[in-house]
């Protein structure tokens, strides 16, 4: 594992997409994982921003999602695929059917689970970019998941319910269980790339990379991963710059 720190969000963003950059010129058809929520917001400005200047094609690249919610309807705003699609796939020349996204509102949900898990196997993330939560989830794993899981149903944490109610009008609509890449599936990529900004983070990224290795702290797994490189920005490294546990 490696820990870089950088200046501020715009820094982390611009470091992780060198990486990507760097890597889809040397393999066109890189298998891209990717997260939401709003620390890869910049990163996927940068990434939209540069392809428009005719600097990086996406034609082949594959992409893989790690997560969605249970019951959305298609389409729903709030829906990780309509994130994707609006944030990212709809402003760069990627094939829409080289996108995957786990579906939230498939009729058996067991055996989308099932799928997406062979799925990752046998299409294994050359990048995985992760963010964390403030409870050191990665993906919707939450503290507590077996370390061995692979994609699961789970039922999102009252913290992980509050941290997300700000992209819903409140915090009743917000979905109460997701789909998400297991943590097997998670250390199955060939590279992984964790974002971290901001001082809710601070308490988690210190943890993650400086805590025990813990299925309390599903993040401090990637202590075992060959190829892993934190980026956090000053706020978020706070306790690891000053190299003592959180009080
Ligand atoms: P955030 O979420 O980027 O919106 O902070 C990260 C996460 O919960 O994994």
């Amino acid at each position: 594992m490696r820990f870089i720190l950088a200046k501020d969000a715009t820094d982390v963003s611009q470091r992780a997409y060198d990486f990507i950059r760097k890597s889809i010129l040397q393999n066109p058809s890189l298998i891209l994982g990717l997260a939401t929520g709003s620390t890869p917001l910049e990163l996927y400005k940068l990434m939209i921003s540069d392809h428009k200047r005719g600097n990086l094609s996406y034609k082949k690249v594959k992409t893989i999602n790690l997560d969605e919610y249970v019951g959305l309807p298609e389409g729903h705003p709030q829906s990780y695929r309509y994130f994707m699609d609006n944030n990212l796939f709809n402003h760069i020349d990627i094939d829409k059917n080289n996108t995957k996204v786990p579906r939230g509102n498939a009729i058996n949900l067991d055996k989308e689970c099932e799928e997406y898990s062979s799925f990752v196997s046998t299409n294994r993330p050359d990048i995985q970019i992760l963010g964390i939560g403030s409870n050191g989830h990665i993906a919707f794993n939450e503290p507590g998941t077996s370390f061995n899981s692979s994609t699961h149903i789970v039922k999102l944490k009252d913290s992980t319910i509050k941290d997300n109610a700000r992209f819903f009008e409140n915090e009743s609509e917000v979905p109460q269980q997701a789909i998400t890449m297991g943590i097997k599936d998670i250390m199955s990529a060939k590279m992984i790339i964790l974002l971290a900004t901001g001082s809710s983070k601070a308490e988690a990224l210190y943890r993650a990379i400086k805590g025990p290795i813990t299925e309390d702290c599903p993040a401090s797994i990637l202590q075992t991963h060959p190829n892993t490189v934190i980026l956090g920005d000053h706020t978020s490294s706070f306790w690891i710059r000053v190299n003592r546990e959180p009080e």
